[in-house]
């Protein structure tokens, strides 16, 4: 009987000292990084160093991670520089589509427009370093409507009912050049308007068939949202660690991946020129202020600048 009594206290005992004392969990998190350099952030698994007196973060996690030509690349925010692996760095372009750029469907977004040309400028930089281009786009398809809240389904009704939502039909459009074009069902998957805009269009279709680029259909703002997508299970299992944000709209598509990929553990980096955005001044400052302190902020040029003098 008092054995009986006793046995519950021991193993409750036991069972508290496993989950308070956690040294042994670091020891195995830790591996062979050497956590008491002070230049080490992080654990084995996920980690940056800050090295050169502060100024360079050292993103390769090179300890666990072979390298092939780390690139120095100079950042405008508050971390200066970062030093990143080509081959688990990915370039993330998300919704540059015919519905939020073309002229004639989307009339006010001309800063979105005006980020195409630092765009091309940047897959053309990745392509050329062996650096994945990721091409996130809105691309419905007959499960995601039957499983979509209300709210994005009102948000995207012209008249705040579903027919005029996803996937309902857009009619048609003359171009400037007197072609006819059936915009096809909104954002749904394989439509006209959910294509890339202008010269993305070709360059996506180009980088698709070379294999330097990858195409992703997402069924939210974000293409990282809950537990898992196909962007996320690509990401993971080809070990990219570095992510690189452009598109539109900044403050909600792009933000919304951005900050899913900050959640989940990614390095993450908004370029200014890349992306852009409808909304008011007030939402761009947000996701840099935001993106500053997340990750880091960058500018095209100078990234395709760095790229060509560290050229290998
Ligand atoms: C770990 O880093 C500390 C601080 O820089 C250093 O003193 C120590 O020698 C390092 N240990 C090993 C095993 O390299
Ligand atoms: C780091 O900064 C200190 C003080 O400003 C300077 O003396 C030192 O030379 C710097 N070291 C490097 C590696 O830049
Ligand atoms: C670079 O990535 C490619 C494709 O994922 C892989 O085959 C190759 O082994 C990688 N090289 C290094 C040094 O990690
Ligand atoms: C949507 O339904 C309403 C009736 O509820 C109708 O008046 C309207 O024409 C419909 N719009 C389209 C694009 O089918
Ligand atoms: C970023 O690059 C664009 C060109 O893509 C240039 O016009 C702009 O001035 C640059 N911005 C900064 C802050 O350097």
């Amino acid at each position: 009987m008092r054995l009986q009594m006793q046995f519950p206290i021991i193993l409750a005992v036991a069972t508290s000292a496993q989950i308070y004392d956690v040294s042994n969990s670091l020891t195995s998190l830790s591996g062979t990084l050497n956590t008491t350099d002070p230049t080490v952030i992080g654990n084995h698994y996920n980690y940056w160093t800050l090295t050169q007196n502060k100024t360079v973060y050292d993103l390769t996690r090179s300890d666990r991670l072979p390298v092939t030509s780390p690139k120095l690349i100079p950042m405008l925010g508050y971390r200066k520089n970062a030093l990143i692996e080509p081959n688990r760095t990915a370039f993330i372009t998300i919704d540059m589509q015919n519905f939020f750029l073309h002229p004639q469907l989307s009339p006010h977004a001309s800063l979105g427009r005006a980020a195409v040309g630092p765009t091309l400028n940047l897959i053309d930089a990745f392509r050329e370093n062996g650096m994945k281009v990721l091409w996130v786009n809105w691309g419905i398809d007959a499960y995601d409507l039957v499983t979509m809240p209300p709210s994005f389904l009102e948000g995207f009704s012209d008249n705040n009912q579903m027919n005029t939502s996803f996937c309902t039909e857009m009619g048609h459009l003359t171009q400037s050049n007197g072609n006819v074009v059936d915009l096809g069902k909104k954002l749904c998957r394989g439509s006209w308007n959910a294509r890339p805009w202008g010269a993305l269009d070709p360059a996506m279709v180009e980088g698709l068939a070379e294999g330097t680029d990858l195409y992703f259909n997402k069924n939210r703002l974000s293409g990282l949202w809950g537990a898992q997508t196909p962007l996320g299970l690509y990401l993971q299992e080809s070990g990219i660690t570095t992510l690189f944000f452009g598109g539109v709209n900044s403050d909600q598509c792009v933000w919304g991946n951005l900050i899913d990929a900050y959640f989940k553990g990614f390095d993450t980096v908004y370029v200014e020129d890349c992306a852009a955005t409808v909304s008011p001044w007030y939402a761009e400052e947000m996701v840099r202020y935001n993106a500053d302190s997340d990750g880091f902020l960058a500018n095209s040029t100078y990234i395709v600048e760095a790229l060509k003098q560290q050229k290998t």
